[in-house]
């Protein structure tokens, strides 16, 4: 039997909706809000508000793509966090009113376990490679850098995270200080082409097992910044690509020591990255030489499931209907879990 699945996301700036039909994606609606750009981050409440203006034109818009009305629905998989409150109880909220008035149950999703997930979703026309369970998983976003080890779709382990910044949060912070437009990373990615890696050299921590920290290559780098910027005024304008190129190469570095050493330690040569930093071109093309040299299969995730989306819920949300794991109406949203 066919399973038709709404997913919702809204965690954090992005509002998605997407409809798949068992594994394949027939829709996936995203709409980023600019409103964050002026301040150089996301600012909740405003991030709050966009989504509740956004969430209907992006459901109805994702149901229409995909041909589908409410009444046809399986079940509705929402992001239940970690993410912004306020942000996830639109989500949370218009997936029980839905659920309430058109009898439909609802499946909850953990945003981290999405993105993990992605690499599950099939096109229409055409299938994408599935890494094989156990695979290790570096997940890099915004708020979040772990290694999990995936056993199944219900059964995943962190087993190395981050005790300060997140990498994206690295990449995000350091754009700050060059005066880059937020989000940082895709510009630093972009400006990173142009420069010379070995111009600069910032500090790497030194972190037990499979932690992360990139708190001191933030400082760091700020403080190379400021020094020279004493004594030259244009000396980011001047360095820009340089400082770009030579920043992300060190985060790719600090992240693919670790997950070598896990796939070492593990014998698990399935490895795949996901969340937002998995569309830096840095990392993607050390993790496919990486895994030349290590006989990994890589798997690495189109562009448009990098960054937060719904198709990453719905298919998550699959899993987790095939396992009658549904959600009761009481069901609150959770920043952190
Ligand atoms: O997963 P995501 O969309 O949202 C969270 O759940 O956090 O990740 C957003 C993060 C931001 O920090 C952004 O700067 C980073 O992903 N990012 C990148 C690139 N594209 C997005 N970082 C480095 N290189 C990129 N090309
Ligand atoms: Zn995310």
């Amino acid at each position: 039997m066919d399973i038709t699945i709404l997913g919702i996301e809204s965690s954090c700036d992005d509002t998605s909706a997407a409809v798949l039909r068992n594994t394949t994606m027939l829709s996936n609606v995203i709409a980023s809000q600019s409103v964050h750009v002026k301040y150089g981050g996301v600012i909740p409440e405003l991030a709050s508000r966009a989504h509740q203006q956004n969430i209907i034109p992006v459901i109805d818009t994702a149901l229409k793509e995909a041909g589908v009305s409410p009444d046809k629905l399986d079940a509705i998989a929402f992001t239940r966090g970690p993410g912004l409150l306020g942000s996830l109880m639109v989500g949370v909220s218009f997936a029980k009113g839905l659920s309430i008035s058109h009898n439909i149950p609802m499946v909850e999703v953990n945003h981290l376990q999405g993105h993990i997930m992605s690499h599950f979703i099939d096109l229409p026309d055409r299938t994408l490679p599935h890494p094989a369970f156990p695979f290790l998983c570096l997940l890099v976003s915004g708020g979040h850098t772990q290694i999990v080890r995936v056993d199944s779709p219900y059964d995943m382990q962190i087993i190395g995270s981050t005790i300060d910044d997140a990498a994206g949060e690295a990449f995000d912070k350091c754009a700050k200080v060059m005066n880059l437009p937020y989000p940082g990373g895709p510009v630093i990615d972009k400006l990173a082409h142009e420069g010379d890696a070995s111009a600069f050299r910032f500090a790497k921590p030194r972190i037990e097992g499979y932690g992360y920290s990139f708190s001191g290559l933030k400082t760091s780098f700020l403080y190379t910044v400021r020094d020279r910027v004493a004594e030259d005024a244009d000396f980011i304008e001047k360095n820009k690509a340089d400082l770009c190129a030579a920043l992300q190469k060190t985060i790719v570095d600090i992240l693919l020591d670790k997950l070598i050493r896990a796939s070492k330690d593990t014998g698990i040569r399935d490895i795949a990255i996901a969340g937002g930093v998995s569309a830096n071109s840095g990392l993607r093309e050390r993790v496919v030489a990486e895994g030349e040299k290590r006989g990994w299969r890589t798997f690495l995730p189109e562009f448009k499931f990098t960054t937060d989306n719904a198709a990453m819920i719905a298919l998550s949300g699959y899993y987790r209907y095939m396992n009658n794991e549904f959600s009761t109406l009481d069901v609150a949203p959770a920043a952190r879990i």
